[in-house]
């Protein structure tokens, strides 16, 4: 565990973001650009933990790791088998990466020119952060996803962080009356982690066509791939019309890909332009990673079989919360998320010692626990651990 890269960590930590402009590559725009006024408070987002944190915190011999969102179900056998094909030919640098954003762009309808590759979506995520973060405010929900704010804040950035709807989803709305002359970019994290909701289809369209002639919009769909039709949900389709439209995906979640790390960005050919330099790009990826990515992509015997799972471990999830008094938010995703009955950093830690991690979060002046779902033996342990410590 001690040894898990952290790479949010090491990104804060490191030149990148403290500043020694001398490592950026010098295709860079200039840093020093006028910035707006630095926001008076920290971003009140979350509990200020990432997701390793928390696993690092957590104990060595979990027997139920249910912190990070992660598909315990995966990578597919197919990708297992092409990971080791790709051994032999490792010591070549990695060039199959066209033919993973060739099946992408097919598959979608789009160009090459459309799709940026990147070890992750959190390195494209960072790009969008690092070129946005220096022109002004950043939109995006509270809670939501922290992390591309997180790293616009470094850049100076204000961010605007707009409470959820009653019904825990983001609120497009509210979000649209905050944006004015120093907004740079909406983010909308859809399905939004940490509450699991996800945007009516229609509403998020209507936004998107209206909103992006005035402001560039990042949707960030690490969890589409576990709702019913991600083709008829995604807003890529808002790409293909031209609107300023940036869609991030990620292989970590339903492809069970978290520690290969493979992430793609959707966005106009010229923005995809600008963003790269900003990113390593495919280079920074592994060869066997791309590889498996390509036997990977829409695999939906693969895909079926890990949601059929994910959706049986979620109900045996239910059903424990329920028998416990508990109501969870209804999820769309591989995670939920409920309202506790304790100081959320005890619980952590009680569920901690009984070798289970899990998030806490505080908002609404309430405390809450995210769990990710697991394979049915991990949540049995979380049901052991909860009825103990709940
Ligand atoms: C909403 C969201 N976006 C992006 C990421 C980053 O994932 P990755 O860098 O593994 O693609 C995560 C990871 O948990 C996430 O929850």
């Amino acid at each position: 565990m001690k040894t898990l890269m952290n790479r949010r960590n090491w990104l804060k930590s490191g030149a990148l973001l403290a500043g020694s402009v001398s490592l950026l590559p010098t295709s860079l725009p200039a840093l020093a650009a006028p910035r707006p006024p630095a926001p008076a408070a920290p971003l009140p987002l979350a509990n200020g933990l990432t997701d390793e944190e928390v696993l690092r915190a957590a104990p060595v011999q979990l027997r139920a790791r249910l912190s990070a969102n992660e598909n315990p179900f995966g990578p597919s056998d197919k990708a297992k088998q092409a990971i080791t094909e790709s051994m032999a030919s490792c010591y070549q640098y990695p060039m199959q990466a066209r033919d993973l954003i060739q099946k992408i762009a097919d598959y979608e309808g789009l160009t090459p020119e459309h799709i940026m590759l990147d070890a992750g979506s959190s390195p494209l995520l960072l790009a969008a952060a690092m070129h946005f973060g220096q022109q002004g405010a950043i939109i995006t929900g509270d809670p939501s996803y922290a992390d591309l704010p997180r790293k616009a804040e470094k850049f100076k950035a204000p961010i605007v962080a707009v409470p959820l709807t009653a019904d825990y989803k983001l609120d497009l709305e509210a979000m649209e009356k905050k944006i004015d002359s120093r907004t740079a970019l909406v983010y909308l994290c859809n399905p939004n982690n940490p509450t699991g909701t996800v945007l009516d289809t229609a509403k998020l369209k209507a936004f998107t066509a209206r909103v992006s002639q005035k402001t560039p919009v990042f949707i960030d769909e690490a969890y589409i791939d576990y709702l019913p039709d991600p083709r008829g949900t995604t807003l890529i389709a808002a790409v293909k019309q031209g609107q300023n439209v940036m869609v991030a995906r990620t292989f970590s979640k339903l492809y069970g890909f978290a520690g290969l790390r493979v992430g793609y960005l959707v966005a106009q050919p010229a923005m995809i332009k600008t963003l790269s330099q900003y990113a390593q790009g495919p280079m920074s990826i592994s060869a066997p990673a791309i590889r498996a990515a390509v036997v990977s992509y829409q695999d939906q015997a693969f895909m079926q079989d890990a949601l059929k799972k994910t959706l049986a471990s979620k109900q045996f999830l239910y059903d424990t919360l329920k028998r416990e008094g508990y109501e969870p938010i209804p999820s769309v995703t591989n995670f939920v998320m409920f309202p506790i009955k304790m100081d959320g950093k005890r619980f952590v830690e009680e569920m901690g010692k009984r070798g289970v991690s899990i998030r806490n979060w505080e908002f609404n002046n309430q405390h809450w626990c995210r769990v990710s779902i697991g394979r049915m033996d991990e949540m049995q342990a979380f049901a052991e651990a909860f009825t103990q410590v709940s």
